[in-house]
């Protein structure tokens, strides 16, 4: 969008001066209203890039805890583009008790994976709304082979492909420690964690564990909540199924140069920095 601004700049100032020609030529510049022409170049400019510009699709790729939804909604910001995480749609679904969330809950519950199935046809249905027509972040998906050549497929069919994969990179050992610290926002998606991300009013009893009571979200002061499969046990099954499964899905894109590793075994920070300089080209 920044050619469009840059366009719509030379028409209100002076390129020479920089200075702003309504304060010059009142009568000229005054008699349209700013705001609602720059909204409507805009709009103008993502019907283009919506026909005849490929969507931009970004994979975000990596183990339980690795980080996936902390940065998500950073790349949401800087690139206006929505965050489809697979997780969070299961869950929403098993919170509505929808004919889907039935079928996901358990297996959600051990750290199984839901079946292609599922997952496909969510994907493919939200793929198709209004807000994706320029671009969007998977988070979680695929997760497996058949769910990758899937999603492949489903692009192909109208010319598009995965164009980046950002590929978490953080040793089993560390995760542990990660998801059983979590806490979440459930209606926001806003994630803490009692030792990297404390919540803001979080108290601990004597022995060091934060007082559930305590545990509130810093911007709405509503109760965070620790998910049913963030236990140890859990995160075995999902390290495994991770480990045979997901993996495999780098090899299948590695030949398409797209995959792009970045540490994330270092503050949010510093792995909100490596993961901006992959994204670009
Ligand atoms: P999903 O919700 O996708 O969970 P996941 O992949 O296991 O990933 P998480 O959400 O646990 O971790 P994350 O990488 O987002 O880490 P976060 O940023 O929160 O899936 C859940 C379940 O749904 C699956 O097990 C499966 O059953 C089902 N499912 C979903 N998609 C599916 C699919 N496609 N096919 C089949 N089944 C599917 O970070 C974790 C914690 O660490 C946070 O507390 C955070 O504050 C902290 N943290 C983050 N970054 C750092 C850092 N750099 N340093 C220190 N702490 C950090």
């Amino acid at each position: 969008m920044a050619f469009l601004f840059s366009k719509f700049q030379m028409m209100c100032c002076d390129g020479a001066t920089g200075q702003d020609n309504a304060d010059i030529d009142p009568v000229v510049y005054t008699s349209f209203d700013t705001k609602a022409i720059v909204k409507e170049a805009i709009k103008k400019s993502e019907e283009k890039f919506a026909i005849y510009w490929p969507r931009n699709i970004i994979v975000l790729f990596g183990p339980p805890g690795s980080g996936k939804g902390t940065v998500a909604p950073n790349i949401e910001e800087l690139l206006s583009t929505p965050q489809l995480s697979t997780g969070d749609m299961l869950r929403a679904a098993v919170s509505q008790k929808t004919e889907v969330g039935m079928k996901a809950q358990e297996v959600m519950k051990v750290g199984g994976l839901v079946s292609d199935e599922i997952v496909i046809g969510i994907i493919r249905d939200r793929i198709k709304e209004d807000d994706c027509k320029l671009g969007f972040i998977l988070d979680g998906f695929p997760r497996t082979l058949s769910q990758a050549k899937a999603l492949d497929k489903l692009l192909g069919e109208e010319g598009a492909s995965v164009t980046n994969i950002i590929a978490l990179m953080v040793p089993d050992e560390v995760l542990e420690e990660r998801i059983c610290g979590r806490w979440i926002h459930k209606s926001s998606g806003r994630s803490y964690h009692v030792k990297f991300a404390p919540p803001q009013r979080m108290e601990l009893d004597g022995s060091g564990k934060p007082i559930p009571d305590s545990m509130k979200d810093d911007t709405t002061g509503e109760a965070l909540i620790q998910r049913p499969d963030d236990t140890s046990e859990a995160l075995k099954k999902r390290l495994e199924g991770y480990h045979n499964e997901t993996v495999p899905i780098l090899e299948h894109y590695e030949t398409e140069g797209i995959v792009k590793k970045v540490n994330a075994n270092i503050k949010p920070s510093l792995v909100w920095d490596e993961v901006k300089s992959a994204l670009k080209r």
